[in-house]
Order: structure tokens, then C-alpha cells, then sequence
């Protein structure tokens, strides 16, 4: 993908989302907050900075805003076009492009990252992880959420996706092996995402289907 792939789509991304996804979602963020839910509960210590790292137009930016009023949350992307949606989306939060990524080192105690890996090129998904690491603080928490390519429904989603055009979807064996190179400890895998919204009620069983590679997407997190 060009480095401003995502700038086409910046005015229409919730649009093109909710055209995919209404017959799961009930409102067009039911998941991006799902998966802010899911890191409150993977992080047991009120962090001080959150970084959402390729934040898109602010999805999840607007969550992590409600779900850790006392952080500071900061996004950064490639796409600029997507960092001015972003502004309004999350305005109490901080945008900046990734080339500035690099002059904010060991600041982040939390470092979130929702459905990016898969639009980075192999070649390149190594480096990019280092670059996010070096912005951790020491101890700082990494938490990726990815497309789980062993979900047919998902990779239906991504084949039928116009962004996702040039996506190469990432087994949770590969990520875990990224995650062991750039030196992140204490990693761990879930599934996550098996209940749409009109099952939320059985979100709770969520706990138990962790192991299950069934969920819609999965979650690797750990330590630097
Ligand atoms: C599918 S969108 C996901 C946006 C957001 N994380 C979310 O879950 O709503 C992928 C985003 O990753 C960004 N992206 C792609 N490659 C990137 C990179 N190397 N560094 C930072 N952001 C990147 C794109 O510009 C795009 O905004």
C-alpha cells in the first residue's frame, strides 16, 4: 500500500464500515468499543499515556478517551487526511504523523494497535514493531488486535473490504513470533470478537471461548 492509501477514505471510512458490518453491529462502533472494553480488562494499572498506534479517523481513540478518562491519549497514522477526521472524532485527544513517532521515546505506558499490521507490508512489519517498541516506556504494555484469518466470515469481510484491498492477514503465530523478535515479554493470544451485537448478551462467555480460534479477531499483548 502507498503511504496514503487511507487518505482516500478518510471521509467515508464509517460509511464504508457500516455497509460491511450492519448486520453484526447495532451502531457503527459497537466493536471499536468492544475492543477498548477488552484492553481495560487486559491492563491491571492506571496508565498515564496511551498511545493508539495507526489510528485511523479516531474509532478507537474516542473509546480510550471514555474508558481512561485520567490518560493521556495520543494517535499517530500515516494518513493525514485520516488524522483530521481523527481530530474530530477524539478532539481531547493528541494526533500526530508516525514520521514523529520516533522523537516521543519510552513515553507510552499502553500502546494500542487495532487492525494495522495487516495493511504494512512483510517486509516491513519487523521494523515497524521496533518503532513502536522504542516509544514504549520500560514495562509498558503492547496490545495488538488483528483479523483472525481461520474465521471464514472474517476473511469474507476483508476479501470484500475496498480498504482492504491490499491486506495480508497475519496468523496469531506470525504476530507472536514479531512480538519475540522486537523483545516483548510475558506474551499472551486470545480470540476475541465471537458475538455480534445482537448476542451481546453472551459477551460474558467470552472468558471461556478465549482458546477457541474462532472469534472474529484475536488479540497478542505482553510486555517491554
Ligand atoms: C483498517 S485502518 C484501522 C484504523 C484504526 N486502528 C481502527 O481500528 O479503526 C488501518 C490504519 O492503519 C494505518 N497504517 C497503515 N500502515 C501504517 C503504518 N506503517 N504506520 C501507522 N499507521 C499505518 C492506515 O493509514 C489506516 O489508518
Amino acid at each position: 500500500m502507498g503511504k496514503k492509501d487511507f487518505d482516500a477514505y478518510a471521509k467515508n471510512y464509517n460509511a464504508i464500515l457500516s455497509e460491511q458490518l450492519n448486520f453484526f453491529e447495532e451502531d457503527n462502533f459497537y466493536f471499536a468499543e468492544y475492543k477498548i472494553a477488552k484492553l481495560k480488562n487486559l491492563i491491571s494499572f492506571q496508565p498515564k499515556r496511551i498511545l493508539d498506534f495507526g489510528c485511523g479517523i479516531g474509532r478507537s481513540t474516542l473509546f480510550l478517551n471514555q474508558y481512561f478518562p485520567h490518560a493521556q491519549i495520543y494517535g499517530c497514522d500515516i494518513s493525514q487526511e485520516s488524522l483530521l477526521e481523527a481530530e474530530k472524532t477524539a478532539p481531547s485527544a493528541h494526533f500526530f504523523l508516525t514520521t514523529a513517532l520516533s522523537e516521543k521515546p519510552k513515553i507510552f505506558d499502553v500502546i494500542f494497535v487495532s487492525n494495522v499490521f495487516h495493511h504494512i507490508k512483510l517486509s516491513e512489519r519487523s521494523k515497524t514493531l521496533d518503532l513502536i517498541t522504542q516509544s514504549s516506556a520500560t514495562g509498558g504494555v503492547i496490545v495488538v488486535f488483528e483479523h483472525n484469518p481461520y474465521n471464514p466470515v472474517t476473511r469474507h469481510l476483508v476479501n470484500t473490504c475496498p480498504f482492504d484491498h491490499d491486506a495480508v492477514l497475519l496468523r496469531p503465530k506470525e504476530l507472536k513470533v514479531l512480538f519475540k523478535k522486537a523483545g516483548v515479554q510475558n506474551i499472551s493470544l486470545e480470540y476475541t470478537l465471537f458475538f455480534p451485537a445482537f448476542l451481546k448478551r453472551l459477551r460474558f462467555l467470552e472468558k471461556y471461548l478465549h482458546f477457541l480460534p474462532l472469534g472474529g479477531q484475536y488479540v497478542v499483548s505482553g510486555n517491554l
